[in-house]
């Protein structure tokens, strides 16, 4: 099998992700894991990892922020919505996708490193493919709440451009992701 790997806009390629995230989180499926409830950005580019068909077999969303870090403005980008279709999984698609997603992420002017947020039982599997996890506290936004203590999923850290900070507090300043 051939894979195709694209880089798209967010929003334009919402449609073509969309049947991966309803196969693999409907409703009540979100309503049993941790992070039921909370409100999530959208990814701003999506990489698709697609069959000679086009169909999208792993999707990983990519989400550019200034956040803060002890204070201080700092560009970073975030991973989330990693998956890839049940049958497709243990083949390297979502390595292959992460990859492309920190690959794009350099090619960025602005990014300094990358923030991911995941259960705790995959915590090893992100740490596998070069991510740290991040000591400190999180801060996000969330609709009617305002801004609240982010510390339902373990969030992990990436170099860029620049090594990224294990510990501190990071205000996402927005929605999580
Ligand atoms: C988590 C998830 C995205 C992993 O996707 P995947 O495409 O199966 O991931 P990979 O194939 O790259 O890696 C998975 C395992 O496959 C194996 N593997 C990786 N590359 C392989 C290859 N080329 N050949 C054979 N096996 C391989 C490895 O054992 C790897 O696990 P390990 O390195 O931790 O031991 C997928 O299980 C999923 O969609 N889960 C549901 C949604 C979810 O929980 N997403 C994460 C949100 S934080």
């Amino acid at each position: 099998m051939s894979i195709e790997i694209e880089v798209l806009n967010g929003d334009a390629s919402w449609t073509q992700a969309k049947p991966l995230y309803d196969a693999i989180w409907p409703p009540e499926v979100v309503a049993g894991l941790p992070w039921a409830g909370i409100s999530f950005a959208h990814a701003d580019l999506r990489v698709l990892v697609q069959d000679e068909t086009g169909e999208v077999l792993c999707h990983v969303g990519i989400y550019r922020r200034l956040v803060t870090w002890n204070g201080q403005k700092v560009n970073v980008g975030g991973i989330g919505g990693v998956l890839t279709r049940a049958d497709m999984r243990n083949r390297g698609l979502a390595t292959v996708g992460l990859n492309a997603a920190i690959q794009t992420m350099r090619h960025e002017e602005s990014i300094n490193y990358a923030i991911l947020f995941c259960a705790a039982d995959r915590v090893p599997f992100y740490m596998a493919r070069g991510f740290i996890p991040f000591d400190g506290e999180v801060y996000a936004e969330q609709p009617e709440k305002g801004r609240v203590r982010f510390d339902t999923l373990s969030a992990l850290v990436h170099d860029v451009k620049r090594n990224a900070p294990t510990r501190g507090t990071i205000d996402l300043c927005g929605l999580p992701w």
